[in-house]
């Protein structure tokens, strides 16, 4: 962790903002992640940690530079990327769909391909929390809800958390995979769930993700083993894990959400 004291960088150098933190541009190849006031220390840690054990094991990412503190707010430096990312990739030129979402899939395989170490979290102590954390949710249905994650099967992969075309950045034949905070230990079906739920999320048009999601899944197959039935046991698991995030921006993907974890929860009364 540096001490230097810089200031927080103005508007015209912002790339980019998420619910946790904004993306600046910080001098040579290097960019600022800030998070938003109010964020503790531990998120950035806990990111940049988790980003050097992922860029030491070779898989495409950025290179975390170092730590800091701007004001009351942390930050983390890491190399910049350039590109776009593969969404607006897609988007720009929708012919580009099923190349796009196969791109996806081999990258996700690439990933899945590593065993985690014990820097990273496991996937099922996180989606217990993110399910706990869920008010809507009675302390019934949550016990439910781990009731069936406890017979879902653990794995041991590395698993990025949220895994979807806007985390991946491209430029030309390369492409390099960003936004690792929700890495973890687990298993494969429970990280290509997520991505399948997060397109089927998306605010494009719904003909774009299930075209999108299909070529996904065929191209995954491809690439390694996938046990399809485990998916729709995930399915409303990290539905029911979702309804911890803040989803403000997704008109209508709460209810969606909750139609999900209200289907399942019916059928185990
Ligand atoms: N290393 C990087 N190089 C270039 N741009 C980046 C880099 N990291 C983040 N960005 C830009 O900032 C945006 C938000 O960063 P991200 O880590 O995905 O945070 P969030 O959790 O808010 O999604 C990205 O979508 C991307 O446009
Ligand atoms: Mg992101």
């Amino acid at each position: 962790m540096t001490d230097e004291k810089h200031t927080i960088p103005p508007r015209d150098h912002k790339l980019g903002e998420g619910n946790t933190a904004e993306v600046f541009a910080w001098g040579e190849g290097r960019i600022l992640k800030l998070w938003h006031s109010g964020y503790s220390r531990q998120a950035s840690q806990h990111e940049a940690i988790v980003g050097r054990t992922i860029h030491q094991l070779g898989i495409p990412s950025p290179e975390v530079i170092e730590l800091v503190q701007l004001e009351e707010r942390y930050g983390i430096v890491y190399s910049y990327v350039p590109g776009v990312a593969l969404k607006t990739w897609l988007l720009t030129v929708p012919q580009r769909l099923d190349t796009a979402a196969r791109w996806l899939s081999r990258l996700h395989a690439q990933i899945h391909n590593h065993t985690a170490d014990n820097t990273l979290p496991s996937h099922r102590g996180r989606t217990r929390d993110r399910i706990m954390a869920v008010s809507e949710l009675s302390i019934s249905d949550r016990e439910r809800l781990m009731h069936i994650l406890n017979a879902l099967p653990d794995g041991y992969q590395v698993c990025h958390g949220d895994f979807h075309p806007d985390n991946v950045l491209v430029e030309g034949s390369h492409a390099i995979i960003i936004d690792w905070s929700d890495a973890s230990a687990g298993p494969p079906e429970a990280d290509v769930t997520r991505t399948l739920l997060l397109v089927e999320g998306a605010d494009v048009p719904l003909k774009l993700r299930d075209a999108f999601n299909r070529a996904y899944i065929d191209e995954y197959q491809r690439q390694r083993a996938l046990e399809v039935k485990l998916i729709l046991r995930w399915y409303p698991i990290l539905a029911a894990a979702r309804l911890a995030e803040n989803l403000e921006r997704l008109p209508g993907e709460r209810q969606r959400l909750q139609t999900i974890v209200n289907k399942v929860l019916l059928r185990h009364v």
